[in-house]
């Protein structure tokens, strides 16, 4: 048997159950990893709360989280690339278990010298900054990237990936956050309370989005002509799109295995690291829930799994 976090009703946190459950077995093509962390992400609150359009009524039971962490130790039919054993990260559904099977396509090794708790932080939301920076946005050494909520999970990688990547980097964050997000390798740091970013950022060419509303509707404002807009919260307007002659793109991440892989690359190489502000055991995921939602995380909130 397995314990999972599982909801079978929409709610406050209070409805996230603690289940034991088969342990799964993989398929053709799957691994199973023995978790040793997971971690938490906006998505799995929303989802919890039924406010994530993906996961409807109709989808109930559904074990909650999307990162982990852990230990190979089953391998399906026909996965070569991996063995017993061997430590892993990927972005999967049902995460808040001891136990998850997840396509061997979407899974890398941990790169050397991570805990468990920081591999997990990784997955979700650093692809999420990869995928909007990189394959949505087009990213280019030396282009000037505007970031919004650049303290919190995918903000604080989309600053060290577009860092690596020869970019300079403007973030919007709150004030207190300013050093911490300077040290990540931010060039600017622009306090959303007390500033606004049109008046310090000068031209950008790629805004990446992770905030939303008016501060995407006042990123017009920056962007140059012919630069990107991209968002992982709404779509942006397709006729001011026309006018700046831009590139917009709203996105949902997906799994990659492959560049998970070039990720860790950039781990090894001491250009990426994850920011890992507090964990909680598995049992305790509403709180940990509850901790990510009532904002100021710096980073990410990670559970442990035993
Ligand atoms: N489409 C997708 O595939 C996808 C993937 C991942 C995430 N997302 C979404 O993208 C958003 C960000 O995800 P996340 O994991 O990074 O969330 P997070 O960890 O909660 O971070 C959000 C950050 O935004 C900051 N913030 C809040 N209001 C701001 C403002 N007006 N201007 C600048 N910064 C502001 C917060 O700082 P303070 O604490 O100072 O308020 C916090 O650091 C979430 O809504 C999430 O659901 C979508």
């Amino acid at each position: 048997m397995s314990t999972t976090i599982r909801i079978h009703e929409f709610g406050a946190s209070d409805v996230l159950r603690t289940e034991d459950r088969p342990t799964p077995e993989p398929n053709f093509g799957e691994v199973r990893i023995r978790v040793g962390a997971a971690s938490v992400n906006p998505v799995d609150f929303k989802t919890r709360a039924g406010s994530y359009p993906r996961v409807g009524a109709d989808d109930l039971p559904v074990t909650m989280g999307h990162d982990v962490a852990g230990l190979i130790d089953a391998v399906g039919e026909g996965v070569e690339s991996f063995t017993r054993g061997a430590r892993v990260y990927a972005m999967v559904d049902g995460g808040y278990a001891q136990h998850v099977v997840v396509s061997s396509g979407d899974v890398a090794a941990v790169p050397e010298g991570l805990s468990d708790a920081e591999a997990a932080a990784i997955p979700l939301a650093a692809l999420t900054a990869w995928q909007g920076l990189i394959d949505h946005g087009g990213l280019e050494a030396g282009q000037r990237v505007l970031i919004h909520g650049g303290a919190g999970g995918v903000g604080h990688f989309a600053i060290q990936i577009a860092k690596a990547r020869g970019a300079e980097v403007l973030t919007t964050a709150s004030a207190g956050d300013a050093s911490f997000l300077r040290e990540l390798g931010a060039d600017t740091v622009i306090d959303y309370k007390d500033q606004r970013f049109e008046d310090e950022a000068g031209e950008i060419d790629l805004v990446l989005d992770l905030i939303g509303g008016e501060t995407q509707e006042r990123s017009w404002a920056v962007l140059k002509s012919g630069g990107a807009l991209v968002s992982t919260l709404q779509a942006p307007s397709e006729e001011k799109a026309r006018e700046k002659d831009a590139r917009v793109a709203v996105f949902l991440v997906e799994p990659d295995g492959t560049q998970l892989e070039e990720i860790g690359r950039l781990v090894t190489r001491g250009q990426l690291r994850p920011v890992v502000a507090e964990t909680f055991p598995l049992e305790r995921a509403a709180e940990a829930q509850d901790r990510l939602e009532a904002g100021h995380v710096r980073g990410k909130i990670v559970l442990t799994v035993a």
